[in-house]
């Protein structure tokens, strides 16, 4: 008896609907005419290195009576997008860094928020401050000319202000405030695109995150959609004023924070939902590792006074994205849908919310405070534990979230 090999003889012409779903696609992928989100977009997803997760929710624990949403919004809209908090040498604050491109300070209830730092001298009112609108789309094309001051650390010695700009880089202002001074704007001869977060190590030197080479922050979704790692851990030596490469190939790293004794820092990896070490002294000098797999996208990270590590972090990360960040040529078709992007976005995410989460020396988790239902907290960037109480920043929204803690 004869038999037949369909693809042999007939070839694919005897499936036209397969024929039809390939030109489809084809078309789809070449998006001739421009109609899905990433219009001409050079749009280049690649694989990368997401836990499992079904394997991750598992082990993390789970917070029933989601505390956080017990917490209390303060200063509503008086602040916008406040990421990184931070209190002086002696105690005064909050300072942040607003979407409006300055740094403010808290100054108690008689005067307010005043003004402290800006991170650059063509900073105006005119065209800087819009209020509640800074946290709104249209600022992202103010941002680079106002600034977008990230992450902030005091020198506990000189009681300077580090600021790492999202696009001003590494600067610092001194005890009174003023108009902040550059440190690393460069490195190996080219800008810094997306300064996010630094640490200042006792001998001076700065550590801190570059988030990409290829994205600044306005751009810095497509970072999270193509996965790319081309994110870099920096050091900017104060004697030499040099800025040097730690750590290259990172995929979004964000928040960086030394530990006590400073032989180790960790620092997280936002698109691959982890929060990372990496080893300063001792036997394993110089060498990475993954502290702990996250439930969901995380930002910055801050030590309390005892040495544990708080995490913020946007959750949750879903089956869906997990196939996504594993299979690059799924994301090539899917973000050419002719289709708005926040519907795509939207169809492969569930509900955000937000999660923090404690962590000692080691990585063992010591808390898990969440708001299931996003009804306090959302987009939360930073936690920092001050005299028995949670400070909680968020980028996207005009307020600051406290807790009382323990
Ligand atoms: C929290 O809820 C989960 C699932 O609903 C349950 O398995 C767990 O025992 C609960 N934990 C506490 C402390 O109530
Ligand atoms: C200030 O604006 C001028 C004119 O647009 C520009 O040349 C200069 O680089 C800006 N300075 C800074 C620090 O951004
Ligand atoms: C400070 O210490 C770090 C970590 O050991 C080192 O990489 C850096 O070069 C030191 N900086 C200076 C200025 O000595």
């Amino acid at each position: 008896m004869e038999r037949k090999t369909p693809f042999k003889d007939e070839g694919l012409f005897q499936y036209p609907l397969f024929l039809l779903m390939a030109i489809a696609m084809a078309f789809i992928l070449m998006d001739p005419f421009k109609v899905g989100p990433l219009g001409s977009h050079d749009f280049r997803p690649v694989k990368h290195n997401v836990a499992p997760y079904g394997k991750v929710m598992k082990n993390w624990p789970r917070d029933n009576r989601s505390r956080l949403g017990f917490g209390k919004l303060e200063f509503v809209n008086e602040v916008y997008g406040p990421e990184s908090l931070e209190f002086d040498l002696n105690g005064q604050g909050p300072y942040t860094g607003l979407a409006d491109g300055r740094i403010v300070r808290w100054m108690g209830d008689s005067v307010g928020w005043e003004t402290f730092a800006l991170v650059t001298p063509n900073w105006s009112e005119k065209l800087c401050a819009n209020g509640i609108h800074s946290t709104a789309s249209k600022q992202s094309k103010l941002e680079h000319k106002c600034g977008r001051p990230l992450g902030l650390r005091f020198h506990r010695e000189t009681g300077n202000l580090y600021i790492a700009d999202a696009y001003y880089g590494i600067m610092v202002v001194g005890p009174e405030g003023g108009i902040a001074t550059p440190l690393a704007t460069h490195v190996e001869g080219k800008p810094i695109l997306f300064a996010n977060d630094l640490d200042i190590h006792r001998n001076g030197s700065i550590f801190f995150t570059d988030t990409s080479k290829r994205y600044n922050r306005l751009h810095h979704f497509f970072i999270l959609l193509e996965g790319e790692a081309t994110g870099r851990l920096l050091r900017y030596d104060p004697p030499t004023r040099t800025t040097h490469v730690v750590l290259d190939g990172l995929a979004f790293p964000n928040g960086v924070q030394l530990s006590t004794d400073q032989t180790f820092l960790l620092f997280t990896e936002t698109t691959n939902c982890r929060l990372m070490r990496y080893w300063l002294e001792g036997p394993m000098t110089g060498s990475v590792e993954v502290v702990a797999d996250l439930p969901g996208f995380p930002d910055n990270v801050r030590m309390n006074d005892k040495g544990q590590f708080w995490v913020a972090i946007d959750c949750c990360r879903t089956p869906a994205q997990e196939v996504f960040s594993h299979h690059p040529w799924i994301r090539s078709i899917y973000f050419r849908l002719p289709l708005r992007m926040n519907f795509l976005a939207r169809l492969m995410a569930m509900e955000m919310y937000t999660v923090i989460s404690l962590f000692n020396e080691k990585g063992d988790i010591l808390e898990v405070l969440e708001d299931q239902k996003g009804a306090v907290m959302k987009l939360v960037s930073e936690v920092k534990e001050v005299n028995g109480k949670l400070w909680i920043g968020t980028v996207a929204h005009n307020h600051i979230a406290t807790l009382p803690y323990p």
